[in-house]
């Protein structure tokens, strides 16, 4: 296993649109997604994308960590979980603003307007069909990682860029996103 390199912001691999993954059992995406696992548990995030480690392939992996849930009915805690050539559809109208942080913009975290509640389905890295309703942090962390796929990091799904700070900083003085849009993420 390997820790790999996390290309940060401003490199184009993060711009490109990843293409699907053919065959999930090929030994080279088994390698790629035991890497990705390891290079996102030693770095701490929530979740990584294969572009972000110049792979411009459709693999996610997340993990919903007991911190962050939002008491939503399909928001439960995950260990990290993968998901191939992931295809997501939103369940209703309703969006909410929450923070993010990537691990392509390091230091930094921004509230984004997300879709409250989806469906996603993919590849499991077995190979096996996943179908899944998502709300919440769930729901946040996979449009984000998803987006990454398309060449879309956080900060181009801003709003309102005066919500993107350092986040010693924004811990040093919250900012309450307006309760009608909170997603229950703590701050
Ligand atoms: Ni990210």
């Amino acid at each position: 296993m390997s820790i790999l390199k996390i290309a940060r912001m401003g490199h184009p691999i993060l711009r490109a649109i990843a293409a699907p993954v053919d065959d999930p059992m090929s030994p080279e995406i088994c390698q790629l997604i035991r890497d990705m696992m390891e290079t996102c548990e030693d770095a701490g995030g929530a979740g990584l994308a294969a572009p972000q480690v110049h792979v411009p392939l459709r693999v996610v992996l997340f993990k919903v960590p007991l911190e962050r849930l939002t008491g939503r009915e399909h928001d439960i805690a995950i260990d990290l979980s993968v998901v191939i050539n992931p295809v997501i559809t939103p369940l209703s109208d309703e969006r909410e603003l929450g923070w993010e942080g990537c691990l392509s913009v390091p230091g930094l975290r921004g509230a984004v307007r997300r879709w409250t509640r989806i469906h996603y389905a993919g590849l499991d890295q077995h190979g096996e069909p996943i179908d899944r309703i998502a709300e919440g942090f769930h729901a946040r962390v996979i449009q984000h990682e998803c987006d990454h796929l398309d060449g879309y990091l956080y900060p181009q799904r801003m709003e309102d860029l005066s919500l993107l700070g350092f986040v010693e900083e924004t811990l040093r003085h919250p900012v309450s996103l307006r309760p009608e849009a909170s997603s229950g993420v703590r701050p």
